[in-house]
């Protein structure tokens, strides 16, 4: 999807976005996702959602008390999202530089987004500078597709291996991967390698 497309296409779907994930009962990552970060916090409460949507993807931090900021392109989806206790909304593009301190967030989620970004690489550069050092980055990305298949969808699919080259790229190590359904559209079936990454931490030794 070109990037003045998104807009348009969320913006449509924003007001019945929740009723459709309940329906369907296909898109799980929003509560999967958090539920396996939440017993993995180290260092305290504060996440960075990115690409909230209607804050759907953060409604288990909010039931332990987590401080989040939302970051998100569609104004309808930010609005959606007001109706959450969000410490901060955001509406911009993840595709530029992140207005978050340096260090700032224990943990960032980028959860049924990766189908959308054009530059994954700087995307997540961002989010492991917004990381503490021990922090936590829980995402989704969608599985390769055949060419006619993501041609159809408009979207982003990964190879296992290209999702392994961008993490250390950017600086993450995988601490753990699972596979499962993402959703299904006009009649195709998505599905997600859900990763928990920390960022990676080069220890330089001299050698004499
Ligand atoms: C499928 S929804 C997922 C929403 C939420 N994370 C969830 O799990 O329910 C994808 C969201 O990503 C947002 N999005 C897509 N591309 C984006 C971009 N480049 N920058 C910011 N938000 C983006 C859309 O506006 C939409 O709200």
């Amino acid at each position: 999807m070109k990037p003045e497309e998104i807009v348009p296409f969320f913006e449509a779907r924003a007001k019945d976005y929740d009723h459709a994930v309940f329906q369907d009962r296909d898109y799980i990552a929003f509560s999967k996702i958090p539920l396996w970060m939440i017993p993995a916090l180290k260092t305290g409460k504060k996440i960075l959602d990115l690409g909230c949507g209607t804050g759907l993807s953060s409604a288990e931090f909010f039931k332990c008390g987590c401080a989040v900021t939302g970051i998100d392109i569609t104004p309808g989806m930010i609005f959606e999202a007001q109706k959450h206790p969000f410490e901060r909304l955001i509406c911009q593009s993840l595709e530029e530089e992140l207005p978050v301190e340096t260090q700032e967030f224990d943990a960032a989620i980028l959860l049924g987004v990766m189908e959308f970004i054009h530059r994954p690489l700087a995307l997540f550069a961002e989010v492991r500078r917004a990381l503490k050092k021990e922090g936590l980055f829980g995402l989704t990305i969608p599985q390769k597709l055949s060419p006619s298949q993501e041609k159809q969808l408009d979207i982003f699919t990964y190879e296992e291996k290209a999702s392994q080259q961008l993490f250390a790229e950017a600086g993450f190590r995988v601490v753990y991967r699972e596979e499962f359904p993402g959703f299904t559209s006009a009649g195709i079936e998505v599905r997600y390698d859900g990763y928990l990454l920390e960022p990676h931490h080069l220890v330089y030794t001299q050698i004499h």
